[in-house]
């Protein structure tokens, strides 16, 4: 069982035209999966759950649907504060803070308060979130030490490899063991580049709204029958 399942929510906007709808449907059928899927992985004991709510990039879209996934995050985290009650999930946004309005925040914030004491399933929604900007920002973090280390005259602490992912978002969490991709693109989009170094990925054209318990089993059991080697030889 992997400890850490990271998903990018791909295909909302295709599942809406094959059924004659609107994108805002796809989005708003995308939620139920989301629930599914994270009480499938309180039920099956995985720890961490990062999902791809928005992107960097995603500001390139018409500005209604991206009002409309704003909206979106700031109604869902509202409306899911039984199901993470219920199931003890601990909620938290990774991304950037500053890009998120003020009115989308304070829910947010709001929910992450409420569940910080939740223990069952750690829920990550990267929203706002890049890869290329999560490695910068950490950059900027570590730049910041460096300087506040000359002022004081001495030299630049050293870091190595673990020392600069305390400065990522995900600091303190073990990286992704498996990832998927639903909606048929074999990209990873700018999401979490340097943590998923060695995740093993799952891609599957399933479009998310119809990515239920069901096809999240198919992926754990496929993520079960894979040879991870690390650079070793087995
Ligand atoms: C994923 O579905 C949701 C977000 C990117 C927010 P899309 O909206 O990308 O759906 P498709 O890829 O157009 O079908
Ligand atoms: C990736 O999906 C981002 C999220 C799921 C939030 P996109 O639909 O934005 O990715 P591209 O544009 O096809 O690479
Ligand atoms: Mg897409």
């Amino acid at each position: 069982m992997p400890r850490h399942v990271a998903i990018i929510m791909d295909g909302n906007g295709r599942w809406a035209s094959k059924h004659g709808e609107n994108r805002s449907e796809g989005h708003l059928a995308g939620k139920e999966s989301l629930r599914e899927c994270c009480e499938y992985a309180v039920e099956k004991g995985i720890e961490y759950l990062s999902i791809f709510a928005f992107s960097t990039e995603n500001w390139n879209r018409p500005a209604d649907e991206v009002a409309q996934l704003m909206s979106l995050m700031a109604s869902s985290v509202i409306g899911e504060m039984g199901t993470f009650r219920k199931n003890s999930i601990r909620f938290r946004m990774l991304g950037d803070r500053s890009a998120v309005p003020a009115d989308v925040l304070g829910p947010i914030e709001e929910a992450e308060r409420e569940t910080a004491s939740n223990t069952r399933l750690d829920l990550f929604v990267l929203f706002c979130y890049g890869g290329k900007w999560d490695i910068v920002n950490a950059a900027g973090k570590y730049g910041r030490q460096c300087y506040e280390a000359a002022l004081r005259g001495e030299p630049c602490p050293s870091i190595d490899v673990d020392g600069f992912s305390r400065f990522l978002e995900t600091a303190g969490v073990p990286d992704p063991d498996l990832l998927i991709r639903t909606g048929g693109e074999k990209r990873i989009s700018n999401f979490l580049l340097w943590q998923c170094a060695y995740a093993e990925f799952y891609f599957t054209d399933i479009l998310w709204p119809d990515f239920r318990k069901i096809q999240f089993q198919s992926a754990l059991d496929s993520f079960a029958k894979r040879d991870r080697r690390y650079g070793q030889i087995k």
